[in-house]
């Protein structure tokens, strides 16, 4: 009769055991809670497909930036929804524009308790709802994009943003972006890549969050989720034009590229869990199907786990709160 001389199961015997033999830890200040604040609205309006997420009012987005900064979250992450778009989206870079408000309004309200981010890209600008602005022939034109890019980082680096998300996957965008603030002396304004940013069907709630006019896709620009590889080169390349941080979005079908990206770079690497994947969850949950809490907190380790330094997610104040709560 044998026994077995490996016991596994010792490291999972009681709770204290298991905590000091945890490999992955999740801890508030690495979420990032995505923020949406929209032109013209005086209350913060519900968006049906991302319950528990609406567009902020200026006023709602300050209270609810002081919650996430009391909950102990690493920061927030801006997205504008103007009340008029055009084809080249000019309320991106007026100081007037409601992103470029909001920005400096937080920026009054909390200071440097929270990083301040801004999203930095044409999509929720424009009126044909691309990221970039277009040719005669209708393809997105990434040369004079890569103009309004750097026009847009001025403009946010101005009001205050303490880093630019760039999430437009233009070629060249983070050189263009990173030489345009360094002419201006904005020499500490962080740029974070949307390095690996893959063409899908999970941004699908976002796009009614910011009332997106897109029509058609976004293929030529962001990344076919069949390739891995092919991520993986944009992050690397990426970091030699000079990103600080890089990130893969969406996170939980993209857990392989999160994994080969954390190993080819030595920067930070963020994940960005995106609308879809809330709102599966979040229906799941509603219909009794999943236990909500421990689907939330399985998937954000999970992504922690992938290589994820600090995840961008809807439930960032309040898996904060829950974190708090558990120790
Ligand atoms: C583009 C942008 C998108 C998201 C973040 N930045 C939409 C897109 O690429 O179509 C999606 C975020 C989400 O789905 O939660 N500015």
């Amino acid at each position: 009769m044998s026994f077995p001389s490996h016991r596994p199961r010792r490291l999972r015997q009681s709770p204290a055991v298991r905590r000091l033999a945890r490999e992955t830890h999740l801890v508030p200040s690495q979420l990032v809670l995505p923020m949406f604040v929209r032109e013209g609205v005086t209350e913060a309006v519900p968006i049906g497909s991302m319950p528990g997420v609406v567009q902020h009012s200026l006023d709602s987005l300050r209270r609810a930036a002081v919650d996430a900064a009391a909950a102990g979250v690493g920061g927030v992450m801006l997205f504008g929804v103007p009340a008029v778009r055009d084809a080249i989206g000019s309320g991106a870079d007026d100081p007037d524009g409601i992103l470029n408000v909001a920005t400096a309004a937080l920026r009054a309200e909390v200071g440097d308790a929270l990083v301040v981010q801004t999203d930095l890209c044409l999509d929720e600008f424009t009126d044909h709802g691309h990221c970039g602005v277009l040719r005669a022939d209708g393809a997105v034109d990434n040369d004079a994009t890569l103009e309004r890019y750097a026009a847009m980082a001025l403009a946010q680096a101005q009001a205050g943003s303490h880093l630019l998300g760039l999430s437009g996957m233009m070629d060249g965008q983070v050189a263009h972006v990173r030489a345009a603030l360094e002419a201006e002396g904005f020499v500490d304004t962080l740029v974070l890549a949307y390095a690996a940013k893959y063409a899908g069907a999970f941004y699908g709630p976002f796009r009614e969050a910011v009332d997106s006019q897109l029509q058609g896709d976004r293929r030529t620009y962001q990344l076919d989720p069949a390739n891995a590889r092919e991520g993986v080169r944009e992050a690397v390349e990426d970091v030699a034009e000079g990103a600080d941080i890089v990130m893969v979005k969406p996170a939980m079908p993209y857990l392989d590229v999160l994994a080969d990206v954390r190993r080819a770079v030595d920067v930070p690497v963020w994940a960005y869990q995106v609308s879809g994947e809330y709102a599966m969850i979040e229906a799941a949950a509603a219909h009794g199907w999943i236990d909500r809490r421990g689907a939330v907190t399985e998937s954000l380790l999970g992504i922690r786990r992938a290589g994820a330094d600090a995840i961008l997610t809807y439930w960032a104040v309040e898996a904060a709160h829950w974190l708090r709560d558990a120790l």
